[in-house]
C-alpha cells in the first residue's frame, strides 16, 4: 500500500462472503493463468477458507490442471493429522479437482520443523507466487505469524519456524517479506468475532506504526476481502 491508511478492501454481505470470495480467487486464478500460463497460490488453513475451498472445487471455470498449490503456513504435524492444513486442504479442494501430485508443494509438517522449513523454501523456486490466500486469528496473526513471535520480523528468510499460543504449538510460516513478494494477496476475514481486533488492525494502519501482523503485510499488492460482520467495527469509508 503506498497509502497505509487506506487499504484496500471489499466488504460482502455475510450470506454472500463465500461466493463472493470464490469468485475473486478464481478470478485471480484466471488473470495468472492468462498472462503466465500458471497460477502459483499459496492456500491458507483455518476454518475462514473452508467453504470457499469447497465453493472452488466446484467450478468449472478455472484450469484447475494449470495452478500449483502452495501452502501460506502449515503445523509440525502428520499430513493425516486433523489439524493439518494439507489435511484441510485436500478434502476440500484438491481431492474434489483431482490434483496431481506434481501440482502440490506442501510443507512437511511430519518433518524436523527446521528441515521442513528449509525443504520448503527450497521448493517456492525464484518466482514469486501469484497468489496468497490469508486469514487472520482474533489475535491479529496471519499465516502463522503471531503477535511477539520472532518469526514475525523475520526478513533474510522465506520461511520459518513459529510458536503459537494454541496447539499445535509448533509451525511453518512464509515470512511477511515472502508475502509481500507475491504478485496478489487476499486476506479472508469474516464474523463478528473478528471485528474488535480488525478495527484495531486499521487503527494501527492509520498510525503508520503497525504492530499485529496482520497490520505488518505492506505490500500495495494486499487487497481485504470481508463480511459485514467483521467489518462492523470500521469506521465509515472515507472517515478512516
Ligand atoms: C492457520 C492459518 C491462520 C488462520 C487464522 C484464521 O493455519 O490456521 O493459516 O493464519 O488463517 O488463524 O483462522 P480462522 O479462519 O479459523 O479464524
Amino acid at each position: 500500500m503506498t497509502d497505509r491508511s487506506l487499504p484496500s478492501v471489499r466488504v460482502s454481505a455475510p450470506d454472500r462472503f463465500v461466493e463472493e470470495a470464490a469468485e475473486e480467487i478464481a478470478s485471480a486464478i484466471r488473470d495468472s493463468i492468462a498472462a503466465r500460463g500458471v497460477c502459483r497460490v499459496a492456500l491458507a488453513g483455518g476454518g475462514t477458507p473452508k467453504p470457499i475451498y469447497a465453493a472452488l472445487a466446484g467450478r468449472r471455470d478455472v484450469d484447475w490442471s494449470a495452478v500449483r498449490f502452495f501452502f501460506g503456513d502449515e503445523r509440525a504435524v502428520d499430513p493425516s493429522d486433523p489439524s493439518s492444513n494439507y489435511r484441510m486442504v485436500s478434502t476440500t479442494l484438491l481431492e474434489p479437482i483431482a490434483a496431481s501430485e506434481e501440482q502440490v508443494f506442501r510443507i512437511h509438517g511430519e518433518d524436523d520443523p527446521e528441515q521442513a522449513a528449509a525443504d520448503y523454501d527450497a521448493r517456492l523456486g525464484a518466482e514469486p507466487l501469484d497468489l496468497v490466500l490469508l486469514g487472520m486469528g482474533g489475535d491479529g496473526h496471519t499465516a502463522s505469524l503471531f503477535p511477539g513471535d520472532p518469526g514475525v520480523d523475520v526478513t533474510d528468510r522465506r520461511v520459518v519456524v513459529t510458536r503459537s499460543p494454541v496447539p499445535p504449538a509448533t509451525r511453518i510460516s512464509l515470512t511477511l517479506s515472502a508475502i509481500d513478494a507475491a504478485r496478489r494477496v487476499v486476506l479472508l476475514v469474516s464474523g463478528a468475532s473478528k471485528a474488535e481486533r480488525l478495527a484495531e488492525v486499521w487503527r494501527q494502519l492509520s498510525s503508520g506504526a503497525p504492530v499485529l501482523p496482520a497490520a505488518r503485510l505492506s505490500t500495495e499488492r494486499l487487497h481485504w476481502h470481508l463480511d459485514a460482520s467483521a467489518a462492523s467495527a470500521l469506521p465509515p469509508k472515507g472517515t478512516q
